[in-house]
């Protein structure tokens, strides 16, 4: 008999404030987790089979949960490595095959808002829920970062932990820190993004290159990159916009100086300055992707510069991280 059980998680998107790149080498980085939400849903099927469909794509397959396969049924081949996500995020929670996997998408995807995470953190926990798992939020953080490791090659946690705990978190790798940050009031932040994104692992090892060709000039900048990202931890608890705003713009230009900027995203910042935003910067891996601009009382003006040529949207601070949607059922 077909049981009844049906079971719908949702976990937040994130964006880096401070630290990307340098957070590779063992730095702090800070990073928000933005009220944008992916949902999983997890159903029986009554054959034998596993079927994932992420509408919002137009992505759908058959996974084989037992050999690790995939069936690609729509999307493109790219779009493959999406349901491979799923996959891994399905096989961390014990699933075994015969049930259906529906993903909405709240987040616009390859916006730098760490989709992919999202994904697979809220995949973990509907499938746990399902499998009747019980899993600490530290648990679905560690094994949907194994799952990014899998995937990608190369991962810092910051999107699944933020994608689990929600919040402003500081968190660093040498020494292990995660720090949910107590922010007074919503950060007035507004995302930009250009269509194209840039490659992650590509960026990330550019960087190495760099910083193994001339490191008595990349690792004093990955040292201010640290000190940009402390300096902003007490600022943004205390709520100094202009110190907050300032230490942006330095960050911008730090990213600028390791070679991982864009005409398009400087355009972007620069059009958030002149329009009121009190600092602003690219995010994420960079070479193309998103910008953010802190921008206290001015966010629409921003918004709408920033949307004449590309797009932008102001977030909130999800506090919420992973959680089920229908604990009742
Ligand atoms: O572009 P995103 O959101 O995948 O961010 C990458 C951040 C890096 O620091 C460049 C890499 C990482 O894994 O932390």
């Amino acid at each position: 008999m077909l049981d009844s059980r049906k079971v719908t998680a949702s976990a937040p998107g994130k964006t880096i404030l401070f630290g990307e790149h340098s957070v590779v080498y063992g730095k702090p980085a800070i990073a928000a987790a933005v009220d944008k939400r992916v949902y999983v849903t997890i159903s029986p099927r009554e054959d034998h089979l596993t079927h994932v469909k992420i509408g919002d794509l137009g992505v759908s397959g058959f996974l084989d949960l037992k050999n690790q396969s995939i069936e690609l049924e729509n999307g493109s081949e790219m779009q493959r490595g999406i349901l491979e996500y799923v996959m891994k995020a399905l096989i961390k929670a014990e699933t075994v095959d015969s049930v259906d996997v529906d993903v909405r998408l709240d987040l616009p995807i390859g916006a730098g808002l760490g989709s992919s995470a999202a994904i697979t953190v809220a995949t973990i926990m509907a499938a746990a829920s399902f499998n009747q798992i019980a899993l600490t939020n530290e648990s679905i953080a560690n094994l949907a970062h194994q799952v990014e490791l899998d995937v990608q090659g190369a991962a810092s946690p910051i999107d699944t932990s933020l994608s689990t705990h929600g919040g402003v978190i500081y968190l660093s790798k040498n020494p292990q820190k995660l720090v949910k940050l107590e922010i007074s009031g919503e950060l007035p932040i507004v995302i930009g993004y250009t269509s194209t994104r840039g490659n992650t692992g590509e960026l990330v090892e550019l960087v190495r290159q760099k910083k193994e060709a001339r490191p008595e000039v990349i690792n004093p900048i990955l040292d201010s990159m640290e000190a940009v990202a402390n300096g902003a931890r007490q600022a943004l608890i205390k709520g100094d916009h202009k110190t907050i705003g300032l230490l942006m713009n330095i960050n911008h230009g730090l990213l600028d100086a390791i070679g991982v900027n864009t005409e398009e995203l400087s355009k972007m910042v620069f059009t958030a300055r002149n329009n009121g935003a009190m600092g602003s910067k690219l995010t994420g891996a960079g070479g193309g992707g998103s910008m953010i601009a802190y921008c206290p009382g001015r966010e629409e003006e921003v918004v709408s510069s920033i949307n004449q040529f590309e797009r932008a949207f102001k977030i909130n601070v999800a506090q919420n991280g992973v959680r089920l949607e229908n604990p009742q059922e």
